[in-house]
Formats: C-alpha cells, structure tokens, sequence
C-alpha cells in the first residue's frame, strides 16, 4: 500500500481504496490494539470499536470511587458491561486501575471520626479492594495497572505526595503489588504513569522499577500512558524511553495513546476545524510513532488508545483547555482520517 495521502482524504477523511482494512487485523503479527471506553461508549460507537480494536479498557468504571463508592459496597455494573462485551467480541481486556492518589473515595484514607486511616487500616482496605475486585474479573481482565502515577513530576522527591504514601509509606507500592499477584497470580500486572519520555521522570520510573524488582515484587510491566500530541515528543524521545524501560526485561504496554493537535503551549480555541497542516502532521507522528511500535513489538505487547473516535475525548473538556482536540484515527463520523491510512499502510 502506498504511503501518499491525498488532499481529499485530508478534506474528507475518506478515501478511495475500497473496503477500510481493520485496524487490529493490521497489526494481528504485532501487537492487539485497545480503546478506553464506557457503557455509553459502547452504545454509540459499539461497531467501530468491534471491528477495529481487540482490546478494551475501562476509561473510569474500574476505577477505585465507582467500583467501592462507599466502604464494602462495591458496584460493577457498569465494569460487568464493559467485560461482557470484550468477551463478547474476543477482545482482551486490561484492568485499570487499582491504587491511585485520584479517582479514590476519601473514606479509604479516614478513620472512624473522619482522622486520617493508620497504616494498618489502610493496607486491609487495599487489600480487601484488590481480593475483591481482581477476584472478580480474574480469567477476564489479562493485566491490570497495579499503581498509578505514584512518581512525583518535577520536585526531587521520587515518589508523589499522595495519601498513599503519607499514610502507609513508600511500601504501599510493593504491597499493591503483592496483593494483586496473590488474587489473580496469571494477571500480568503493571505500573502505569505519565510524561513518560521525559528525562527526568523516565529516570525515576526506571528507579523505582527497577527498585521493586530487585526486592523481588511480582510486577511484569510498566505502562506507558502516551498523552502525547502531533508535535512531541519526538520519535528518538520515544525510542529512548522504551529503550530504557525494556532494559528492565519487563513488558511494555502503551496505555493511554493520543495525539491531540494542538502542541501543549497552543492556547488558541478559535480553531474549530483541524487545518490541512495539523491533518498532515498527525498522519505523518502517528505513522512515525507506529513504525517505532512495530520494530519494538517483541516488547510492546499492547497498544491502546485512551477513545475510539473524535467525538468523544476526555481531552475536550480537560478543565481550562475545553476545545476540540480530535486526537484519533477516525473522525466525529467514526470515519477513517489520513492518519489511520497512514498507521495501516505496510
Ligand atoms: C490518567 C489516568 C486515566 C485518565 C486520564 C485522563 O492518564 O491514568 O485513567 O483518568 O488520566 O482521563
């Protein structure tokens, strides 16, 4: 398949070369490919998802405040919907997540009278969390994002501030870890973060994998969220990055892919069609960023996009910044844009 991209395909999205191969299907020698999503997701893009993607993720309803909203009352509905349907559509399906500073009811850190939790309190609650909720869905969800962004960004501190770590100390990581492995021991289980390809930040992720490997912590692989955009990081950051990461012997699952098109210090909201220069330049970053996957697939073992489609990303109405942001390989119409042409093409 020729790599050209036409000026009406960049207008339109569409293009003239008949049936729209699978994206999945694509990549069948290399890697499964995965979108976040919900119920309602489901329901309104339920088609595109099946014949394009073969793994799901839950964009919120495994998260800890809607699966324990409250103590000892768990809620799975929505989670069992999105299970049903992967198995449904012999989709994979990665768990996502189980200990994080956000998303994570506030009772879990409180005592009786509304004190902070001992430490002892708070690891039976994790514990009793993870039994319960990676029971549930073991033989169902094949990995699960154990801890979630527990790495501090900028300050010298490894570890993040959170009430984790100030309750039940730097350990809870490694504790997360066990009680996951113990619940389900054929789970791969990962740990999950951010600004991934940053320098800074992808040194103290190695560190503190490597430092939970070497205590000798059942984690099989680490995450990479990828909230990238069409402007960086560059190709060779990237390739850095997994680099570094594979060097750990560990797996490597792309988590959280998208590319929105505009570059992060892009203030402009008046922008309500992508111009033919963002179109190419997402077409040219995604087909960049897939050839770099597919020479590492003998460590990436899952690429998944945080969406399906262009209408609906939570990068739209991230608080401040609401605007469009179409960061997928298909368009509103859940029609294939130059950039999935681009992704396909061998
Ligand atoms: C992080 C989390 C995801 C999601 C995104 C924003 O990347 O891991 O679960 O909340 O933020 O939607």
């Amino acid at each position: 398949m020729k790599r050209n991209i036409g000026y009406e395909q960049v207008v339109s999205g569409q293009s003239n070369r008949g049936e729209i191969p699978s994206l999945h299907e694509a990549f069948a020698k290399d890697f499964p490919i995965g979108a976040a999503v919900s119920p309602a997701i489901l329901d309104s893009t339920g088609s595109l998802i099946a014949r394009h993607y073969n793994s799901l993720t839950a964009e919120n309803d495994m998260k800890p405040i809607e699966l324990q909203p409250e103590e000892n009352v768990f809620t799975f509905e929505k989670a069992d919907q999105i299970v049903r349907f992967a198995k449904e559509h012999n989709m994979r399906l990665r768990g996502h997540t189980l200990v994080w500073h956000n998303q994570t009811p506030d009772w879990m850190f409180e005592g009786q009278n509304g004190e902070p939790a001992d430490r002892e309190l708070l690891l039976a609650r994790m514990k009793l969390h993870i039994d319960t909720v990676v029971g549930r869905y073991r033989g169902d969800v094949y990995c699960w994002d154990v801890v979630n962004e527990a790495i501090q960004d900028k300050e010298e501190n490894l570890l993040r501030q959170s009430r984790w770590l100030e309750l039940a100390g730097e350990e809870y990581i490694q504790k997360a870890f066990e009680y996951a492995h113990a619940a389900d021991p054929n789970a791969l289980l990962f740990y999950n973060d951010y600004h991934e390809t940053v320098p800074t930040k992808r040194e103290k992720i190695y560190k503190l994998v490597k430092d939970l490997l070497d205590r000798g912590t059942p984690i099989h692989g680490i995450g990479l969220q990828a909230h990238w955009n069409i402007y960086e990081p560059s190709i060779e950051d990237i390739r850095i990055a997994i680099e570094r990461y594979a060097s750990l012997g560990l797996q490597l699952h792309i988590t959280e892919l998208d590319l929105p098109m505009f570059g992060n210090d892009d203030k402009r909201r008046e922008v309500m069609t992508p111009t033919e220069e963002m179109i190419e330049k997402q077409a040219k970053q995604y087909e960049q960023i897939f050839e770099l996957f597919r020479s590492y697939k003998d460590v990436i073992t899952n690429v998944t996009f945080w969406g399906a489609a262009d209408d609906y990303t939570w990068l739209d109405y991230f608080p401040g910044k609401e605007r469009k942001t179409w960061p997928f390989l298909f368009n509103d119409q859940h029609e294939p844009k130059p950039c999935f042409w681009g992704v396909v093409a061998k």
